[in-house]
């Protein structure tokens, strides 16, 4: 039976534009009297609050259950209200409407400057931290080691927090949330601090987290390790939950995808105009899987993906050759295949009449991107029937998500193409 560790109630959030927030949690105030004294803190004029009565929803009736042991990424654009949402579940701020109810403890790395009090040493704030979640000294001390070496900040440990450089400060921050032991883990956005080798670690130590079957929430705008690391996902728009759902994936390309309002087609069919040749007259070219069903866009880069070529042949020639070029978004070539590329015992026998053709796109090839496929048909060494060059029938194939599993392969990398290419050693002889 699977138990609810998270359940968020019709969830709202508002704020006055321009004016700070008054202090509603136990961290919060803690927070306010280090940073702000109290005789410091302004009473704030009311002539000042007046000009700043307008209200802003960051967060609009959000309702949302998880199960303890998931690990879900909680996407959206800047200003979406995902930091809000995290910061509310750690009870950094209070709800304006609606509620939270958890089981157990929760550990938060929020955005730099958050959670960690900037006048305390590193050593004082992970004490802090432990206290805030429950903990007693002892444990505390027993995790103590393992936190300090994960964030490999020894030489820094009672130099004040806001001293720390931002991915010393999220290296902390990440070690005391992942090893106070916490049963509920949130993670706002750390990948984008850290450096490579720590990024790897960080996604390595949230793996391990939720396979002991602790709960994770973990905020990125990194699409592949979201893809990676989550087992459900939820999609924020404009303060309101848009989706929530295990096919992490396709709500990853929802997300990417879904709002634009042009996707280029994956499929020409000829409307009825009659070409001129007898050779070979194209009737449909498209994008499909192994059976010829026509798939939507965007694909994955390691799914198994055809072009299909469908046309009539009216009158047999042997210098008959048909294939595609292939050109980048900004219209750079890539190649050009035909199906007379082999040696010639392996050509594919076109008959007089309708012929399907299909050809298999190599997967893990091409990187990530909208790339034109144009219609090549030519009698060789005569004449062009179809000449690429922008005037022959054109289709789009949108690649997103499935470069690599490797956890040091997270985002588009530059270049055209990404390939998967073998490693071996060779041994000393
Ligand atoms: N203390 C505040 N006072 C006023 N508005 C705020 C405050 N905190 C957040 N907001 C506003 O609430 C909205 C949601 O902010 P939030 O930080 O939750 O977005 P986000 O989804 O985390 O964005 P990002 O991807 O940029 O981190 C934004 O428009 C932001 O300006
Ligand atoms: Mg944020």
């Amino acid at each position: 039976m699977n138990y609810i560790a998270i359940r968020v109630d019709h969830l709202s959030k508002s704020y006055r534009i321009g004016q700070p927030e008054t202090c509603k949690t136990f961290r919060e105030l803690i927070a306010s009297r280090i940073t702000f004294p109290s005789h410091l803190i302004a009473k704030g004029g009311s002539s000042a609050r007046d000009k700043c009565n307008q209200i802003f929803w960051a967060l609009k009736n959000v309702s949302f259950e998880v199960e303890t042991g998931d690990v879900v990424g909680i996407i959206g654009r800047n200003g979406a209200g995902k930091s809000t949402l995290l910061k509310i579940l750690s009870r950094i701020t209070a709800p304006t409407e609606g509620s939270i109810d958890f089981q157990g403890r929760i550990g938060s790395l929020l955005e730099v400057g958050t959670g960690f009090h900037p006048e305390l040493s590193g050593r004082e704030n992970i004490y802090l931290s432990g206290s805030i979640l429950g903990m007693k000294r002892q444990e505390i001390d027993s995790k103590f080691d393992d936190i300090v070496k994960f964030a490999d900040i020894e030489k820094f440990l009672d130099t004040p927090a806001k001293r720390y450089s931002s991915g010393m400060y999220v290296r902390l921050a990440f070690a005391v949330a992942a090893h106070l032991d916490p049963e509920i883990l949130i993670i706002d956005e750390v990948l984008a601090v850290g450096d490579a080798v720590f990024q790897k670690k960080c996604l390595g130590k949230m793996k391990d987290v939720s396979k002991e079957g602790r709960t994770v929430l973990f905020v990125s705008h990194n699409m592949n390790a979201i893809e990676q690391l989550c087992k459900s996902c939820i999609i924020l728009e404009h303060g309101e939950l848009k989706r929530y759902g295990g096919d992490v994936r396709d709500i990853i390309k929802e997300y990417i995808f879904g709002t634009e309002d042009s996707i280029r087609s994956p499929e020409w069919v000829n409307q009825g105009c009659s070409s001129d040749n007898p050779w070979f007259n194209l009737s449909r070219f498209y994008i499909g899987d192994e059976n010829g069903n026509p798939v939507a866009m965007p694909v994955s880069s390691d799914s198994e993906i055809w072009l299909y070529i469908e046309g009539e042949i009216l009158e047999k020639d042997p210098a008959l050759t048909i294939g595609y070029a292939i050109y980048s978004d900004d219209g750079a070539i890539l190649y050009w295949s035909c199906h007379t590329d082999e040696m010639e015992d392996n050509w594919i026998k076109l008959s007089k009449g309708k012929n399907v053709i299909k050809s298999k796109l190599p997967g893990r090839f091409l990187n990530e991107g909208t790339y034109r496929l144009e219609f090549i048909a030519r009698l060789h060494c005569r004449q062009w029937i179809f000449e690429p060059g922008n005037t022959s029938p054109s289709i789009f194939l949108t690649l997103y998500g499935g470069l690599s599993e490797s956890p040091y392969w997270l985002t588009r990398r530059p270049g055209l193409l990404a390939p998967i290419i073998k490693y071996s050693k060779v041994d000393n002889k």
